[in-house]
């Protein structure tokens, strides 16, 4: 019955078996392949495999939505809807032309393989036109990974550190992976889930000897996606004798600066006047040098004050 698609019951007469066996492969293999990807919350479309033609009504058929093969989701007959799962209620709709099933406020628990049944009302028989099945995967955002250390032993070379990564909310079961110092990381796992259709909570843990400054990664990933988060690790090194913080550093520095700077203008207020007086002095026989020697006393004197009086 799963392979008659594209081939009624006069059509099957004009195929060879060995045509019909090859549709049958044909179509099992797009069976597996067709898969439609959601995430909690949205809508989505389910394809059918027929498309009723403009002439025709849904009225001549029979159109069964199902899922696991087990509950039927939504179902018509005569162009009315004939069953609709509890669930399901008030989220599901048909497009009556290609029979599309559209389901809104996804659930984690939507998951699973679906089935598309098309019958064909032929006087008082039905046959069936295709049968189609069609995988919906649902997936629910993990948050961002959250990242904290705690130190457990220190020494001069390096740092020991308990990393924990957790991310908490998503769906499916994820894997988480990482990275430390471009090294991939294998994290010690748990995962949390109240049921295997319920979101999942996963923390790793591990422990680094981090000696030098590291950058790590956390990954977490999820039905074919992934959040990852990166931290720079800080190699705390306690070695180091307790030096004098730095605001003494400063105020130290900074005091032997001044006593040398007021040093320097002491000796210079002492001795600078002499020396200009005593290098003036030298070239005293021309009169060029006699004006330029009238015109310096002023300028020194000048000098000094401003000196004497920083
Ligand atoms: C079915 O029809 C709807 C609207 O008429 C369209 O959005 C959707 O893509 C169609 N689906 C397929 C599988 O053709
Ligand atoms: C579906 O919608 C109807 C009316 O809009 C409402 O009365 C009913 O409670 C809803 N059912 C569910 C299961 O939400
Ligand atoms: C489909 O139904 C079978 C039997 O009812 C059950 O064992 C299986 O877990 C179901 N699979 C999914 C994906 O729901
Ligand atoms: C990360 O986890 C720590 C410890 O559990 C918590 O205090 C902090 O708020 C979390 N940060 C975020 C962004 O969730
Ligand atoms: C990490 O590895 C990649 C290639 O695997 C390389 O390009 C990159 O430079 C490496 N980074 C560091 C910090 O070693
Ligand atoms: C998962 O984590 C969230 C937020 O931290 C918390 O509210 C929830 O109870 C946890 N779920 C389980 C199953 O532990
Ligand atoms: C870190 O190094 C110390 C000694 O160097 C060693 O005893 C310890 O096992 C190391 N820890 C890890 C996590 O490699
Ligand atoms: C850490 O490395 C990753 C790639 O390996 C990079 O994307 C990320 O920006 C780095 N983080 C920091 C904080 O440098």
């Amino acid at each position: 019955m799963a392979c008659l698609p594209a081939a009624s019951l006069a059509l099957r007469r004009w195929l060879g078996l060995g045509l019909f066996v090859l549709l049958c492969l044909s179509s099992g293999y797009a069976l597996e392949k067709k898969v439609v990807k959601s995430k909690v919350g949205e809508k989505v479309g389910l394809p059918c495999c027929h498309e009723i033609p403009s002439w025709e009504s849904l009225h001549n058929y029979r159109v069964y939505w199902q899922k696991n093969t087990t509950e039927v989701v939504l179902a018509y007959a005569e162009g009315k809807k004939i069953s609709e799962h509890d669930r399901y209620k008030n989220r599901t709709e048909m497009d009556p032309r290609n029979l599309t099933l559209w389901i809104s406020h996804m659930e984690i628990l939507d998951n699973g393989p679906y089935q598309c049944v098309v019958q064909r009302r032929i006087s008082q028989n039905s046959v069936v036109v295709c049968d189609e099945a069609v995988a919906l995967i649902v997936t629910a955002d993990f948050s961002e990974p959250n990242i904290t250390t705690e130190v457990s032993a220190t020494s001069c070379d390096s740092t020991e550190m308990v990393v924990t990564c957790s991310s908490h909310g998503g769906f499916p079961k994820p894997r988480i992976s990482g990275t430390f110092n471009n090294m991939s990381v294998v994290w010690n796992a748990i995962w949390v889930s109240e049921s295997s259709f319920s979101p999942y909570n996963v923390t790793g843990k591990q422990s680094f000897n981090v000696t030098k400054d590291t950058n790590i990664t956390c990954s977490v990933e999820y039905g074919g996606l992934a959040k990852t988060t990166s931290l720079i690790l800080k190699k705390t090194n306690y070695c180091i004798e307790p030096t004098v913080p730095p605001s003494y550093n400063v105020i130290t520095a900074s005091s032997i600066i001044i006593i040398i700077f007021l040093l320097a203008i002491t000796l210079a207020a002492r001795y600078l006047p002499r020396h200009v007086c005593s290098h003036c002095c030298k070239p005293q026989d021309s009169v060029e040098e006699g004006v330029k020697e009238y015109m310096k006393p002023p300028m020194s004197s000048k000098v000094t004050s401003e000196t004497s009086s920083v």
